[in-house]
């Protein structure tokens, strides 16, 4: 079956990719500049290699979309991957160790498979759509906190935050964590969707993440009971990238939050 040799490939590569990762920590060999903030590393561009080899053995006539630039449009089939070699970069490039390899496969418009590894807890997510979400072969479930007030909750900024006007996320960043039991920013967004789906954040909520941040940790919050949507509760809408996903519990709690913000 198609999903079981996409999964198998995309376990190989999550695993693969991620231990060499964990053991470049410390040992980066070139810091480059996407522009003023935003840094890529030469163990992002090795890993995606890796990776994008791996995937393509098993499925060379799919397109992939990858954060390095190693994708193509194929449109021999209707798949398409999404691939973050690295996300987390900049913990990474700090050694500050909060990172993981995201893997998702789309089958005609609909993720089927996310794969997420962090290689330095050994912890890998994942989800097929329709068959629950895991975390190293044991099934995983979102909180069950009903309340904004009891709530731990993570955001993210892009790395160009500091460059012109203030971030617009600043508003529900400072609401939220007068609201809640705060509002982590562990600079990993694969991360912490998996750690809704695995309740141990209630919520998530980004503004203008790639589609390869987002693509397999949302079906693995989804397969893990949890809602996604975009910031106003329509459906996610991945060309935007603005994300929310939590319990489910406090999903309208939270769209009442983002309404506050200037999405222009
Ligand atoms: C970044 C991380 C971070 C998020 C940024 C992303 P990268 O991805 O997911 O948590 O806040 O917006 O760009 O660059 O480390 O792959
Ligand atoms: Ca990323
Ligand atoms: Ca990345």
């Amino acid at each position: 079956m198609t999903v079981n040799r996409a999964k198998s490939a995309a376990f190989s590569a999550a695993l693969e990719a991620g231990k060499f990762i964990r053991d470049r920590l410390g040992n980066i060999k070139q810091i480059d500049y996407k522009s003023a903030f935003n840094i890529v590393t030469d163990v992002d561009r090795a890993s995606e290699k890796m990776i994008l080899e791996i995937l393509k053995s098993e499925f060379p006539d799919d397109s992939y979309l990858a954060e390095e630039g190693g994708g193509h449009e194929a449109k021999k089939t209707n798949r398409r991957w999404y691939v973050d070699p690295l996300d987390g970069t900049t913990n990474f490039t700090h050694s500050y160790p909060f990172f993981c390899v995201s893997i998702g496969m789309e089958e005609a418009g609909q993720m089927i498979v996310g794969v997420v590894y962090n290689p330095i807890a050994d912890e890998l997510f994942y989800a097929e759509r329709g068959q629950g979400a895991f975390l190293n072969d044991e099934p995983i479930h979102v909180s069950s906190i009903g309340e904004l007030s009891h709530s731990l909750l993570a955001t993210g900024f892009p790395p160009d935050t500091g460059v012109g006007k203030p971030h617009n996320n600043m508003v529900p960043f400072t609401s939220l964590t007068n609201l809640s039991h705060g509002v982590r920013r562990d600079g990993s967004a694969a991360l912490d969707l998996c750690f809704v789906a695995c309740g141990r954040l209630e919520g998530f909520w980004e503004l203008k993440l790639a589609p390869w941040d987002i693509a397999a940790g949302s079906l693995i919050v989804e397969e893990a009971g949890g809602k996604v949507s975009d910031l106003c509760n329509g459906p996610l809408d991945m060309p935007t990238g603005h994300i929310l996903a939590t319990n489910r519990l406090i999903h309208d709690e939270m769209v009442g939050e983002m309404k506050k913000l200037d999405l222009k």
